[in-house]
């Protein structure tokens, strides 16, 4: 993202209380935003919901990731300006190996030194992003003393026996080396981060292997021959070979115990220095088929591998989707696979275009516990076609920031809401239809690019965000007739979901307003024009606090 422009975005976004005041009092003061003995941070369940908790609270992560080389000093200055524009509350950021282990047993600590003095400086919270034997699948951040040893760190080997870019997850040599860093790593955060401010780790970085479905290689060759472990046997209520237990799916099965098993140990050994929450991210193939090699690179954490990452990777509390397509229907139904009682959802990268802005509201809606744009920095890079245009960078901040701006005050508020209650959201579709769910005795129903005036709000003007993929809402039931909603570019109807026209239904109130420190703080009352053909709101994201009635 280029974001030669964020400035301009930034005046446009309205709610430019929080974070950047707060950075700035906290720099003036010298002080950490949290005491000493922090709790650590940690992800709770609760009837199958999640939140993750800073603090000792929940939090909602309204997260930002900067572009892959920005993970040095000198790029920091481009990073900050556009998260406090944005109202991001944590950046999430690579430390690579090749960073912290240059030559082999001699650590080198300044960068995250570095970054983790500047988030508190800019009252940010931190997930580091370990780019250490896989990046993209890929060696890339190995240590050149990783990369330049194939004899002693292993490459995948293809059935013909010739090399595979990948580092092999069989090798104990490449697993025991890559441990040890990301331990020392995590040591070294314990000791200069007494005050949590890195408040979880990505292990690896969308790892797995494209266009090879296992490592040929003499040693994993004979694993594959053998009996699938018993554990893995047990949770599939089967035993045999590999082919025996998962048909089809045998190799993918294979190469996914032996990624899952690899990176569970990398996670337990930095989790014994930190014990830090811990996810996986993964690259997303299809959401409907599940045809060998098409759900993603083989051993990644694919929709369809979910239970054997659980089985092998124990340490690891989240498998969390990259999520790039722009498509709804798409989006919609890698939420359904990866939020589910097992596995809290955690969007750790989406596209950083303005149209992928609205699926923080379904990503909300399923509960989500963090969300992060892919690339937000100012550092000249654009990885369009995936994300933005690189003359999109303001209307990216600002798409992004105004739903930011909403939450970001109330961030621990709406992660315990979402804890302890139902939740539902979406985003537009690609025909811009009406989309609806029914959440108690209420069909809620959410509906685009309609005018805030006229029962259909069709009437005049073509609405000029007809065929634009803008807009998306997220509901909240606090209790039987009582929801909380918020969205951006939409119309939201309550209906009595009987119908029944000897008690038909009204609302009794709608309040727009905020929450504070768990208490509900009313702006105004909505009512009139306001209420009268739907809840209508434009690009100035709200929440509004709701409660129906019927009449006899
Ligand atoms: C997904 C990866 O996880 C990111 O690090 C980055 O490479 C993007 N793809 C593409 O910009």
């Amino acid at each position: 993202m280029m974001f030669r422009g964020f400035s301009a975005a930034h005046r446009r976004v309205r709610h430019a209380t929080g974070w950047s005041s707060l950075a700035l009092g906290l720099t003036l003061l010298g002080a950490v935003p949290a005491a000493a003995d922090a709790p650590l941070p940690r992800i709770v369940a609760q009837n199958g919901r999640h939140a993750l908790e800073v603090d000792g609270k929940p939090f909602l992560m309204l997260g930002a990731q900067a572009n892959n080389s920005s993970n040095y000093p000198e790029m920091l200055p481009t990073v900050w300006p556009v998260l406090d524009a944005m109202h991001a509350n944590t950046l999430e950021m690579p430390v690579a190996w090749e960073q912290i282990e240059p030559e082999e047993g001699k650590f080198d600590f300044s960068w995250p030194d570095t970054l983790v003095r500047e988030a508190r400086a800019h009252g940010k919270r931190l997930v580091i992003l370990w780019f250490g034997t896989w990046k993209n699948t890929g060696a890339s951040y190995a240590p050149q003393w990783v990369k330049s040893a194939p004899d002693r760190f292993a490459r995948m080997r293809k059935a013909d026996g010739t090399p595979h870019m990948v580092l092999s997850p069989h090798d104990p040599d490449t697993l025991k080396a890559d441990a040890r860093a990301f331990a020392a790593l995590m040591a070294h955060v314990k000791a200069i981060d007494p005050d949590h401010t890195v408040i979880m780790a990505q292990v690896e970085n969308e790892v797995g292997s494209y266009g090879l479905a296992r490592d040929h290689a003499p040693e994993a060759e004979a694993q594959f021959r053998g009996p699938v472990p018993a554990a893995l046997a047990r949770t599939e209520g089967k035993s045999g070979t590999w082919e025996q237990v998962f048909g089809l799916h045998a190799e993918q099965a294979f190469s996914t115990w032996a990624f899952a098993s690899y990176i569970d140990k990398v996670a337990a050994a930095g989790q014994a220095q930190l014990d830090l929450p811990m996810y996986v991210n993964a690259s997303l193939g299809s959401a409907d088929s599940d045809k060998p090699g098409e759900t993603g690179p083989y051993g990644g954490p694919s929709w369809n591998m979910i239970a054997i990452w659980k089985a092998a990777a124990p340490h690891i509390a989240a498998l969390a989707p990259d999520i790039y397509n722009r498509d709804e229907a798409f989006v919609a139904k890698i939420l359904d696979r990866y939020g589910r009682a097992d596995n809290p959802l955690l969007v750790p990268e989406i596209g950083n275009s303005p149209d992928h802005a609205r699926f923080l509201w379904p990503v909300l809606g399923h509960g989500g516990i963090g969300f992060a744009p892919f690339g937000m920095d100012s550092s000249g890079y654009s990885n369009y076609p995936l994300g933005a245009r690189p003359d999109q960078d303001a209307e990216a901040v600002t798409a992004f920031g105004a739903a930011y701006g909403l939450l970001a005050p109330m961030a621990s508020d709406w992660a315990r809401i979402a804890l302890e209650n139902p939740t539902w959201g979406t985003a537009k579709a690609a025909d811009g239809a009406d989309q609806s769910t029914v959440m108690g005795t209420w069909k809620i129903t959410v509906q685009y690019a309609r005018w805030a005036f006229g029962a259909n709000g069709s009437d005049g003007a073509a609405h000029p965000l007809k065929d634009k993929p803008i807009g998306g809402a997220t509901v909240a039931q606090l209790g039987p007739d009582t929801f909380l909603l918020m969205g951006q570019h939409v119309r939201i109807r309550l209906d009595d979901a009987t119908a029944d026209p000897r008690r038909p239904a009204e609302i009794l109130s709608a309040e727009e307003g905020h929450f504070e420190n768990g208490h509900w703080i009313m702006k105004r009352r909505w009512n009139g024009d306001q209420i009268d053909y739907g809840f209508n709101i434009g690009p100035d994201p709200v929440m509004l606090k709701v409660t129906m009635g019927h009449y006899h």
